[in-house]
């Protein structure tokens, strides 16, 4: 089988990996794929918007199944324009993307079908917006209604900053056509929890938890970043809160998708709250998570092709989707200054005997040369019987592997470690 993988980060490394343990698979390709990836298998310097391209690179080349990971393209209708091709795919199409791609949208089905979330408003009207946040509960949470590359949400500890959010997403225009209609929400506490989910729209199948690292900085400071570590399984992720999210959240989300005509095929995350009030869903992402996906794939025993396959088929209530009773722990290297502003083309040196447990984002090759090329550089993941190994392990990895500027947490996992011991 000739497999096309749409995107290009660690999480795609990760997916590529996995779907090549299986014997089946002759060829793979990445659109557009990294120099890590390269090494790996053959990367198309297509880009992961650029529909049209990929369509036609998937026809001329037979592709006989594709996976689309990234969000952009999915709400773009990837998935519905290689459906169109003959070329079956794991993802969903636009119709069911939506769930991702418009804040109000999910919003709105969860208010409408009962499934737990913040109190919240909707504006398309800034001025009205201001208006509400006159006497708005703060903090408040500012959020613009489409994909804003992970970074259109804020938190608001002031009413001057809440008011600040609304201008730059409604006047500003900062996230373009994104910030054209606003979400004002409760702000929740508790511990975030990801779960990231197969589903065929009939069935649906949790992955192992996970608990992603947003902040830039050590101790959960600094800015928001795509995810600087992940650790799975999430501690606070218990049997009773697996199944009190199962019966309350995510099974009526997939009814709620169906009675909607919007069924959902592919990687449902869950990003969640374990607020004093029970679990809330703080957002739906329509794909597999990064850099959870670089802590959860490694786990899966299962066969990964499979399972999405049978996503696809709609036949995964019969299919084995099953995980290791481990720990896995992933320490993303950065450049020095990610978010904002930094340096690239670095050459980077990973040793060979730990290669396949690193998972390449930002990377592009110069000959034989690995040069750093993006803010997140890599994911060192390592998987152990506990989480204190899986974490020691990760960060001998990443002392292991050398370029100039590299940044990286060095408290990853730590509050799972406590919360663990609590
Ligand atoms: P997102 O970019 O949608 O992943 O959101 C970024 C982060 O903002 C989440 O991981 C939460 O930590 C935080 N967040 C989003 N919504 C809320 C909320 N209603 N209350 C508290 N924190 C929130
Ligand atoms: N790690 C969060 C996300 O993939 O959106």
């Amino acid at each position: 089988m000739k497999i096309l993988v749409v995107g290009g980060g660690g999480r795609e490394h990760a997916i590529i990996k996995k779907i090549k343990e299986n014997e089946s698979v002759t060829e793979i390709f990445a659109t557009p794929g990294n120099g890590g990836i390269a090494k790996d298998v053959t990367c198309v310097p297509i880009g992961a918007k650029d529909i049209d391209g990929i369509v036609e690179f998937a026809v001329d080349n037979s592709i006989d199944y594709a996976v689309v990971a990234p969000d952009d393209p999915l709400v773009l209708g990837c998935v519905d324009a290689l459906n169109a091709k003959g070329i079956p795919c794991f993802g969903p199409d636009a119709k069911a993307a939506i769930i991702e791609g418009s804040k109000v949208f999910s919003k709105n089905l969860m208010k409408k079908y009962n499934i737990p979330t913040a109190q919240y408003e909707v504006f398309d009207d800034m001025e009205k917006a201001l208006v509400y946040l006159e006497t708005a509960p703060i903090p408040t949470v500012i959020k613009a209604d489409g994909l804003a590359l992970g970074k259109g949400v804020i938190i608001a500890n002031t009413r001057e900053e809440a008011k600040d959010a609304v201008l730059s997403m409604m006047q500003d225009k900062v996230f373009g056509e994104s910030g054209n209609n606003v979400v004002i929400e409760e702000f929740l506490t508790g511990p975030e929890v990801s779960v990231l989910s197969f589903t065929d729209g009939k069935t649906v199948v949790p992955m192992v938890s996970s608990m992603d690292h947003k902040r830039a900085l050590d101790n959960d400071q600094g800015l928001n970043t795509g995810g600087m570590g992940t650790v799975a399984p999430n501690p606070y992720y218990t049997d009773a809160v697996a199944k009190e999210c199962m019966d309350k959240i995510f099974i009526p989300t997939i009814n709620a998708m169906n009675t909607e005509g919007r069924t959902f095929k592919g990687c449902l995350y869950f990003g969640l709250m374990l607020t004093p009030n029970g679990p809330k869903v703080i957002e739906y992402n329509c794909r597999f998570g990064d850099p959870e996906t670089q802590v959860v794939l490694p786990l899966l025993e299962s066969d990964l092709l499979t399972i999405m396959q049978a996503v696809t088929n709609g036949t995964l209530a019969e299919t084995e989707v099953k995980f290791a009773d481990k720990s896995a722990c992933c320490v993303i290297m950065a450049s020095n200054g990610y978010p904002k502003s930094y340096d690239k083309g670095f050459e980077m040196t990973i040793p060979e005997s730990i290669s396949d447990n690193v998972y390449v984002a930002g990377a592009k090759l110069d000959g034989e040369k690995l040069l750093t090329d993006g803010g997140r550089v890599l994911g060192a993941t390592a998987i152990s019987d506990t989480l204190k190994e899986a974490i020691d392990k990760s960060y001998d990895m990443v002392k292991s592997i050398k370029f100039k500027n590299a940044y990286y947490r060095t408290d990853i996992g730590k509050r799972a470690l406590a919360a663990k011991e609590d």
